[in-house]
C-alpha cells in the first residue's frame, strides 16, 4: 500500500529545475530523473548544459527572473515543483552587487509568487553558510544565531530566507531550504564562489601536481561532497510537511577542513603534489564565515545524515577524474 502511494506520488510529480546547467543543477537534475523519470524533470537554464545533461530529458532556455516564461513552462509540462538553483555566488556578487541582487532576489520572488498563486505546489531554494557574518559564533554555528552577513551574496540569502518564511506563514507556500556549505564536485565546476578552491585543487593536482590557493593555509570552512548535497536536497523535499519545522533554511553540515588539510589528503594519492598560497579578496569573505556548522535540527527533524568524509570524498573524486 505504502509503495503504491509512493509510486502515485512520483507519477504525479513534475519538476522544473531552474539553473540546471550549474554545478549543483547538473547532478541534481540527473538524480531527480533517475527517481521520477526523465520526462518528469524539466531542466532549464540561461545557457545549455553539459553533454551528459542535454540529451537526458526535456530542456528549456529560461532566465530565472522571467516569471512569465517560468509560468509558460509550468503550464506546458504541468509542473508541480520548482527547484530554483540559479544564483550568483559570493565572489562574483562582490564584483556585480546590483546584478547579483536582481538575479538572486527576483528569481526567488517570481517562484514564490507562482506558488502563492497555486501554479506550483512545492518550492526548493538553497541558502548558504554566507548568511552568517563576522559577529556569528564561528565554531559549531547554531541554527538560530546572529547573522549580519558582510557580503552581497549573504545579504541576498538572508533576505531570501525571510521571504521564504513569510510566504510560508502568510500564504501557506510549501517552500523548503538548506544552508549549503561549500559543495565539492568533479562533474561540473562551480563558478564565482569562495569555496571553489576545494574543487579546483583536485583538477590542478592531477593536471600540474601543484596548486596556488587563494585562501590561507589555515582557513577552515564547512564543506560537503556533491553526493551528500544532492541526497540532502531530495530527502528534504520528500519529507512530510509536518517534519519540516524550519521554513527559513536548515543548517546543513558534513565536513570541515583547511586548504592545508585537503592538500595533505591529496598528497596521500599524489605524493609530489605541492600547494602554495596567494590570498586575494576572497580571504576576507572566507574569514567572515563559520568554520563549522551545527546541523542537529536537520538530523533530528528529517533524519539527515552525511556519507562522505574528507578521505572517502578525495578517493572518489581522484578515481573519477583520472
Ligand atoms: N559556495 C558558495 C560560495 O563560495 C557559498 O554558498 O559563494
Amino acid at each position: 500500500m505504502l509503495l503504491l502511494i509512493i509510486q502515485l506520488y512520483r507519477m504525479n510529480t513534475v519538476i522544473l529545475v531552474l539553473g540546471a546547467s550549474g554545478q549543483i543543477g547538473t547532478e541534481l537534475t540527473q538524480k531527480l530523473r533517475k527517481i521520477y523519470g526523465s520526462n518528469h524533470v524539466i531542466a532549464s537554464d540561461i545557457r545549455e548544459g553539459s553533454e551528459e545533461l542535454m540529451p537526458s530529458g526535456p530542456f528549456e532556455i529560461i532566465d530565472a527572473t522571467d516569471k512569465i516564461k517560468i509560468l509558460e513552462t509550468v503550464k506546458k509540462y504541468n509542473v508541480t515543483q520548482v527547484y530554483l538553483l540559479a544564483a550568483m555566488l559570493s565572489a562574483t556578487a562582490e564584483k556585480m552587487p546590483e546584478k547579483a541582487w536582481n538575479l538572486n532576489m527576483n528569481s526567488l520572488l517570481a517562484v514564490l509568487d507562482l506558488a502563492k498563486e497555486n501554479h506550483i505546489q512545492q518550492v526548493y531554494w538553497p541558502s548558504s553558510i554566507a548568511v552568517f557574518g563576522p559577529s556569528t559564533p564561528k565554531i559549531n554555528t547554531p541554527q538560530q544565531t546572529i547573522m549580519q552577513p558582510s557580503t552581497v551574496y549573504g545579504i541576498s540569502k538572508v533576505s531570501g530566507e525571510y521571504w521564504c518564511n513569510y510566504y510560508h506563514e502568510k500564504y501557506g507556500v510549501d517552500v523548503r531550504s538548506l544552508r549549503y556549505p561549500g559543495i565539492i564536485s568533479w562533474k561540473t565546476k562551480p563558478g564565482g564562489g569562495t569555496t571553489d578552491y576545494a574543487v579546483d585543487i583536485y583538477f590542478k593536482a592531477l593536471e600540474d601536481k601543484k596548486y596556488e590557493c587563494f585562501l590561507s593555509e589555515n582557513t577552515r570552512l564547512p564543506m560537503m561532497y556533491m553526493n551528500d548535497a544532492v541526497n540532502a536536497t531530495i530527502q528534504l523535499m520528500q519529507a512530510k510537511p509536518k517534519d519540516i519545522k524550519i521554513r527559513t533554511s536548515y543548517n546543513l553540515a558534513a565536513i570541515d577542513f583547511t586548504p592545508k588539510e585537503i592538500s595533505e589528503e591529496i598528497k596521500k594519492h599524489i605524493p609530489d603534489f605541492q600547494i602554495s598560497y596567494q590570498t586575494d579578496f576572497r580571504q576576507a569573505i572566507a574569514d567572515s564565515w563559520p568554520s563549522s556548522i551545527d546541523d542537529s535540527e536537520a538530523r533530528q527533524d528529517w533524519k539527515w545524515h552525511h556519507d562522505f568524509d574528507l578521505q572517502s570524498m578525495t578517493e572518489d573524486i581522484l578515481k573519477n577524474l583520472k
